[in-house]
């Protein structure tokens, strides 16, 4: 039976449509009985909902979707090494957080739940805006007033009520906090069915492998909901018997907040707090990562590792990127300065796999902006 448990104190709950955290105020994490009937997932379409018995909605009739997941695993090289890189910015909405959203808001259907709130800095607002309109349920979304136009007006197209807030990212996820007290959080960051959408990458990855778990995944991190995600995902694969390991974690951060490689680097159990600076990766713009814990262990779990890329890699990285025909988001070329950065610590036969997480059309103004004035 599905039910809810605490990852600190170990306490469990029935899954309810109230609570979003412990008692003892940390996230959530859901136990449920995934399954991998091989023959049925090659028989069904190419969308993440081939992975059927592995995804804890109970009814198909609860099922939105708009053909999500199994995007183009690409095989690139970067200075003579090969990589596989997901192409996720070719989800609906434009970005991966779409796993999440299906998943999420095919719970919240099937729940009964009539209207959410979700805060966001833009791309996760989106996905949750999108499968709302699908399942004809309300939303508010709340997200920082510097968010991107194309996410805000594609948060409002999908008929959200857009609640823009004045300050940091932290600040808005206090105001959506309150407003949480009241009505579903359908939160990428506290709510766990979330993770059970971003773990078809996983999935993905290792059917596009031949059913072998890669050495590495390199991956953007800010909430690290990718990231989570992929870590449950292969952690379910092993524990089925179906993989022999789960990949070495690398979650790449940038310079300008990097709570979670201050973590890591000094050794402590959670992200510290930090002073955030300027970053055109507005993604991963995260000082105050929800799940930092879970983060920190399952990275050191795996012997993975947390690195930082600055402002002038990010810009480097994105420009490459382009010409190799990848319009993407700033937040995913600070992945690939990651990935290249990774690559050069890291010499040896591994075979990586990465992500493109978001496309650059809904960022024009910030690479604009930044390509006038600074590194883009
Ligand atoms: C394009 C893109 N990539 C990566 C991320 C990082 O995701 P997470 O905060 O779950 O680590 C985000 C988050 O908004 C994003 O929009
Ligand atoms: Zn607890």
């Amino acid at each position: 039976m599905e039910k809810f448990y605490c990852p600190e104190c170990h306490r469990t709950y029935f899954v309810n449509t109230t609570q979003w955290r412990c008692d003892c105020g940390s996230p959530l994490d859901l136990g449920f009985g995934p399954q991998f009937p091989l023959k049925k997932i090659l028989a069904r379409s190419p969308t993440l909902w081939r992975y059927r018995e592995a995804i804890p909605i109970k009814k198909d009739s609860s099922i939105l979707s708009m053909g999500e997941g199994l995007t183009p695993l690409e095989e690139m090289e970067f200075s003579g090494r090969r990589v596989w890189v997901k192409i996720d910015y070719l989800f609906p909405t434009g970005s991966y957080k779409d796993r999440g959203a299906a998943v999420l808001i095919s719970k919240a259907r099937e729940l009964g739940i009539k209207k959410v709130v979700e805060d966001s800095s833009g791309n996760a607002g989106s996905a949750i805006a999108a499968y709302c309109a699908k399942a004809g349920i309300g939303c508010d979304i709340y997200v920082p007033e510097s968010t991107s136009s194309g996410k805000l007006v594609q948060i409002q197209t999908y008929g959200a009520n857009l609640r823009k807030i004045e300050g940091s990212r932290e600040k808005t996820a206090r105001v959506t906090m309150e407003a949480a007290k009241k009505t579903y959080y359908a939160s990428h960051c506290w709510n766990p069915y979330f993770l059970h959408g971003t773990k078809t990458f996983a999935f993905e990855v290792w059917e596009q492998m031949g059913w072998k778990s890669p050495d590495a995944l390199v991956l953007p991190i800010g909430h690290g909901t990718l990231l989570l995600g992929a870590y449950i995902g292969f952690k379910e694969l092993k524990e089925a018997g179906k993989v022999k390991k789960i990949p070495r974690l690398v979650g790449i951060q940038s310079a300008a907040c990097d709570p979670l490689y201050q973590g890591f680097v000094r050794g402590l159990d959670e992200a510290p707090a930090i002073m955030k600076g300027e970053t055109v990766a507005e993604g991963i713009a995260i000082a105050e990562p929800v799940r930092g814990r879970q983060i920190l262990r399952a990275i050191r779990e795996t012997g993975g590792e947390v690195l930082t890329v600055t402002e002038r890699e990010i810009g480097a990285a994105f420009k490459e990127m382009g010409q190799r025909s990848h319009f993407i988001e700033p937040t995913s070329a600070a992945t690939i300065a990651g990935l290249k950065k990774y690559l050069k610590k890291k010499k040896g036969k591994e075979i990586i796999v990465s992500s493109l997480t978001g496309t650059g059309l809904k960022a024009v103004e910030k690479i604009e902006i930044s390509g006038k004035g600074r590194n883009l």
